[in-house]
């Protein structure tokens, strides 16, 4: 079990959805947050509600350098990878967008490398640290719309895999957080059911307490039941969407 009392957290995308919601939770929980978040309205309602915050686009590589300035020589406990974004690629529509789709792949893939690069050293330095990386359903199979971003949450599960092997038996451990389709801002445009944020966030905190390796919220358990059974079925299942 880990207490989060008094750990100091870095969540990045802590100013919406599941990431605002992780963030007054663990705040609730004594834990003292660092968020990010992009635009400044969100930012400035971040900071009257208590947070710290730091104002960073993460779509290149100068979004993570900021908010490692800023943090100066701060401990850091926990770093929660949560900021993502989705992309347009979906070439029966139209012609991708080169440059919306490389901001996509730096924003969900390379900036969380780059932040447990930059982060590592100072989360060894702790009594009990944590990793968490937020990945998606759509890592275990992808769908036929959303290529890009189907890609880059895969690339990061794979990415958690080889860094939670690496970091077996020190004082990290790396939790891979897998939500379903939740009601946030990235899906506003469609339909169906969506789990409230709040309870995505409730388990993703739950499992990071309890020192879990991975967390499959809601639907993503059968999705990974169906997988580990058929990769193939849940592939043909997935590629429907
Ligand atoms: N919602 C879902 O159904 C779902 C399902 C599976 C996985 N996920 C994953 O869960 C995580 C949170 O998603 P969400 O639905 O809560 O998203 P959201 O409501 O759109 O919030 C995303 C947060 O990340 C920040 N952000 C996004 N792109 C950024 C960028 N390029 N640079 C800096 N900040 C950026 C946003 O700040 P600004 O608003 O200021 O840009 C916001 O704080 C993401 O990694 C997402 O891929 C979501």
């Amino acid at each position: 079990m880990m207490d989060l009392t008094g750990k100091t957290v870095l969540l990045t995308g802590g100013t919406a959805g599941i990431g605002a919601q992780m963030a007054q939770q663990l705040k609730a929980k004594g834990a003292q947050v660092v968020l990010t978040g992009r635009s400044p309205e969100p930012l400035a309602h971040a900071r009257k509600d208590g947070f710290e915050t730091i104002a960073a686009n993460l779509s290149d590589p100068a979004g993570a350098d900021a908010i490692v300035a800023a943090l100066g020589a701060r401990p850091i406990d926990i770093l929660i990878n949560n900021a993502g974004q989705g992309v347009d690629h979906d070439f029966r529509e139209s012609v991708p967008d080169l440059a919306a789709t490389d901001a996509c792949i730096y924003a969900n893939l390379n900036t969380p490398i780059r932040l447990i690069t930059l982060l590592l050293p100072r989360l060894r330095e702790r009594s009990a640290a944590a990793i968490v990386n937020v990945t998606s359903g759509l890592a275990i199979a992808p769908n036929t719309g959303s290529a890009v971003y189907c890609a880059t949450k895969a690339a990061l599960r794979s990415y958690s895999q080889s860094l939670r092997a690496q970091l077996a038996g020190t004082n990290v451990t790396v939790l891979e957080a897998l939500p379903p389709v939740v009601e946030t801002q990235m899906t506003a445009s469609r339909g169906g059911n969506k789990m409230p944020p709040e309870e995505c966030a409730r388990q993703i905190i739950d499992a990071l307490e309890q020192g879990r390796d991975q967390v499959n919220v809601g639907m993503v358990k059968v999705l990974s039941l169906v997988h580990s059974l058929s990769p193939g079925l849940a592939r043909k299942i997935m590629l429907r969407f």
